[in-house]
């Protein structure tokens, strides 16, 4: 039975929880929040995993030091690089499978959307408390590509991030909208770098359970 499951499972059999980030807009933060948040939970004692579904922007790599890496195959698929010799922080990022970074400029539509459908499922995490998974800005095929192949395994949700600007240009209403669309439960949502204090105003869009953190930077 425990191998039925696997076969079943694949890859994230093992893998307890599944979390998204996701925003409307670039560059507010999302690498950065999913870098600290692997960090705090490992701290914490959690196994995490981060996957880099960035095509264009291998910033995960970079914010954790890990330089460009041969990633290798076994059996079971893509094996994760490791930042420390506990095995406590894998990273997967899809700019590894690049041969060259310029190479992302060639994939395009379909084809696109089908290595980073297939990328999702490919990685042997093996045990995992957390799996964070850092998106490109916005919701394209790729995101639809990830959420679909996701679907099979429990996700538990998203967290949205944006900054006090995108929240005021409806960019996280868009992210609402796919969240809803796709079935994607949102957890909460980071407003990033905000510079000056103001009222803090709330979502008042779910379920009521969602968190609402703010970040001045
Ligand atoms: N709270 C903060 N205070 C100061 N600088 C920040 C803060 N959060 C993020 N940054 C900086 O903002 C820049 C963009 O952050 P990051 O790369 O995490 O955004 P992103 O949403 O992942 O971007 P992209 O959409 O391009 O992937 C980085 O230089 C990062 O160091
Ligand atoms: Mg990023």
């Amino acid at each position: 039975e425990k191998q039925l499951n696997g076969l079943e499972h694949g890859n994230l059999a093992q893998v307890r929880h599944v979390v998204l980030v996701l925003s409307g807009k670039g560059g507010v933060g999302k690498s950065t929040l999913t870098t600290e948040l692997a960090l705090a939970l490992r701290h914490a004692g959690k196994k995490v995993g981060i996957l880099d579904v960035d095509l264009c922007g291998p910033s995960i790599p970079r914010m954790l030091c890990v330089g460009r890496q041969d990633v290798h195959q076994c059996d079971a698929g893509w094996v994760p690089v490791y930042t420390d010799a506990q095995k406590s922080l894998a990273l997967m990022s899809i700019g590894f499978l690049l041969e060259n970074p310029d190479d992302a400029v060639v994939w395009r539509g379909p084809k696109k959307t089908a290595l980073i459908g297939q990328f999702v499922s490919d990685v042997a995490w093996g045990e995992l408390d957390f799996l964070l998974v850092d998106t490109p800005p916005g919701t394209s095929d790729e995101h639809l590509a990830v959420v679909e192949n996701l679907r099979k395994h429990k996700v538990d949700g998203a967290i949205l991030v944006t900054t006090p600007q995108a929240v005021s240009t409806g960019d996280v209403r868009r992210e609402i909208t796919f969240c809803k669309k796709t079935g994607l439960r949102i957890l909460g949502i980071v407003e990033n770098m905000r510079m000056q204090q103001h009222l803090l105003q709330r979502w008042r869009g779910g379920a009521g359970k969602a968190f609402w953190i703010t970040i001045f930077g």
